[in-house]
């Protein structure tokens, strides 16, 4: 990618495949509304969730660059597909050779952690056999729900939590095309009672493993049972980021007023604005970034 360093500003990147990672950026900057965020989604190739593991990788790998070289130390993948298709790879293997003083963080740890009831460094100890079995249900896109990355990093710590996974394979995209409120309904309907026929009980707690579907919460809360807890993820990974920055103030750096978040598009700048206040709240404006990189950084100088 064509694009210079610009290490004067320390702003936190933000990651997604398109609008879901705004329902994460409103939390993060409702926690910390003087960090300075970068968002990024990519649009143009939206949904990730159909994509195979290699194609979400060399996406996701594009998108945090472009972030490291807007100046951000730290990129948030803001996406659970590009988190479970990315975030081992590109910390493992990419990051050490190309920006070994950066960091990219995912939105899955948190979640395990919340479910396992432990630290992500830590493994089931001799007493998670005397837990109670629980059961999770997780709603995540197809490539997420294919990954295992869930299911997996839950039994390393809770073996007794059983989970069931349902991918929605459709649900992103529909949510991306601003779908009518009938069909997202009849959607998600149809997927709750798949799972729930499938498991043959109410699930204790339920995981919106995509972004997007903070969205679509309403229709997920009416159709699962209601002793089914919905652990939110935007709510958790900010204050997972909170936590993170206590911990590294080197990377963050406050501004003295409340500032709006920088959002970057590789698809229609127009489009992605108008449909972008739905995900995030209330209106942000978008800019169309491409390979050229100007347009990113004359919106971090305004
Ligand atoms: N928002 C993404 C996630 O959290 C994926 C949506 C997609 O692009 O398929 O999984």
């Amino acid at each position: 990618m064509g694009v210079p360093h610009n290490d004067s500003r320390q702003v936190i990147g933000v990651f997604d495949s398109g609008y879901g990672g705004l329902t994460v950026l409103a939390a993060l900057h409702a926690r910390l509304p003087r960090q300075r965020f970068l968002y990024l989604g990519d649009n143009a190739h939206a949904p990730y969730g159909p994509k195979s593991g290699g194609e979400i990788l060399a996406l996701t790998k594009d998108g945090v660059e472009l972030l490291f070289r807007a100046g951000a130390r730290l990129v948030i993948l803001a996406c659970n597909t590009a988190t479970a298709a990315a975030i081992r790879p590109l910390q493992q293997n990419w990051l050490p050779g190309h920006y070994p003083d950066r960091r990219i963080l995912g939105v899955i740890a948190p979640m395990i952690e919340e479910i396992a009831q432990t630290p992500w460094h830590s493994t089931a100890g001799p007493d998670e056999a005397r837990r109670p079995l629980e059961t999770v249900a997780v709603f995540a896109t197809q490539a997420t729900v294919e990954s295992g990355f869930y299911p997996h990093e839950i039994a390393l710590r809770a073996p007794n939590i059983a989970v069931t996974q349902r991918a929605c394979p459709e649900l992103a995209g529909m949510i991306e095309a601003g779908a009518s409120e009938t069909a997202l309904r009849d959607t998600v309907t149809r997927h709750v009672e798949a799972l729930l026929r499938n498991l043959g009980r109410a699930p204790d707690k339920a995981v919106l493993g995509c972004t997007h579907f903070p969205l679509v919460e309403a229709l997920f809360r009416s159709a699962l049972p209601l002793e089914t807890q919905i652990l939110s993820q935007p709510a958790r990974v900010a204050a997972a980021m909170v936590a993170y920055l206590f911990r590294h103030p080197e990377m963050k750096d406050l501004t003295r007023d409340p500032t709006d978040p920088v959002c970057l598009t590789t698809g229609d700048a127009t489009a992605v604005s108008a449909l972008a206040s739905r995900f995030y709240g209330r209106h942000l404006r978008f800019a169309h970034v491409d390979s050229t990189w100007e347009s990113t950084e004359r919106l971090l100088d305004a």
